[in-house]
């Protein structure tokens, strides 16, 4: 699996990744990027919830280069961002607000070390609700999947879990098979891989009826 990187990165001795909520996704490979250049690193991530957030099984390895925060008012980035070592290269990536907020504060650096990306998932305005049939241990369900529903929620809702990371169609943990007419909507996928697997967190149905295949 390969994940898309939004950033250029920087050569530099010291990374600094400051992010919010799901504005993590291209962090993951932005990480190994740097231990594959033997590059200092430290993410600073603020979370929904400290127990279960995007990426977290990922990220356990690299405990030790990252702090957590519940919400981004407990990150003191006027602190931060004074404190770092100038020179440094500073990317940041989530609401257009957090966004905003580390701009702010690293007013002060130099703007070629200051990397951003508003998170800013697609809107679709033309989804319709569809019937979905779940294949899982060998019993089947049909489910009806809302306009304003995904199918992954939809799943969930049935009572049945699914693994998910990014729910933004951007790293592929959620991938099931599937078969029906499928509106791929991800930006992780193969063309050859879309044959068999969809992404629920995003793809939807375009006609008839899906089916899937959750074991
Ligand atoms: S959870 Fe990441 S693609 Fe669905």
């Amino acid at each position: 699996m390969s994940l898309r990187i939004f950033f250029e990165m920087a050569r530099d001795k010291h990374q600094l990744f400051v992010v919010a909520g799901i504005g993590i996704t291209p962090f993951i490979a932005m990480i190994h990027e740097a231990i594959a250049h033997q590059e200092q690193f430290e993410l600073h991530y603020c979370v929904d919830n400290i127990d279960d957030y995007p990426f977290k099984r990922e990220l356990s390895a690299y405990a030790a280069n990252i702090h957590l925060y519940i919400s981004a008012q407990r990150l003191d980035l006027a602190q931060l961002l004074n404190t770092h070592q100038r020179g440094s290269h500073v990317y940041s990536c989530g609401s257009p607000a957090f966004v905003q907020l580390v701009r702010d504060n690293a007013s002060h650096w130099s703007s070629k070390n200051v990397h951003f990306e508003n998170f800013s998932p697609v809107e679709h305005v033309d989804d319709s609700a569809f019937s979905t049939i779940i294949t899982h241990s060998g019993a089947k369900v049909e489910i009806n999947v809302t306009a304003k529903q995904s199918v992954l929620d939809a799943i969930r809702k049935q009572g049945l879990t699914l693994d998910s990371a990014c729910e933004t169609g951007t790293c592929g943990r959620c991938k099931v098979k599937y078969s029906g007419d499928v509106d791929h909507r991800d930006t992780i996928l193969s063309a050859r891989e879309r044959k068999t697997y969809m992404t629920p967190c995003v793809s939807r149905c375009k006609s008839g009826v899906l089916n899937i295949q959750l074991d």
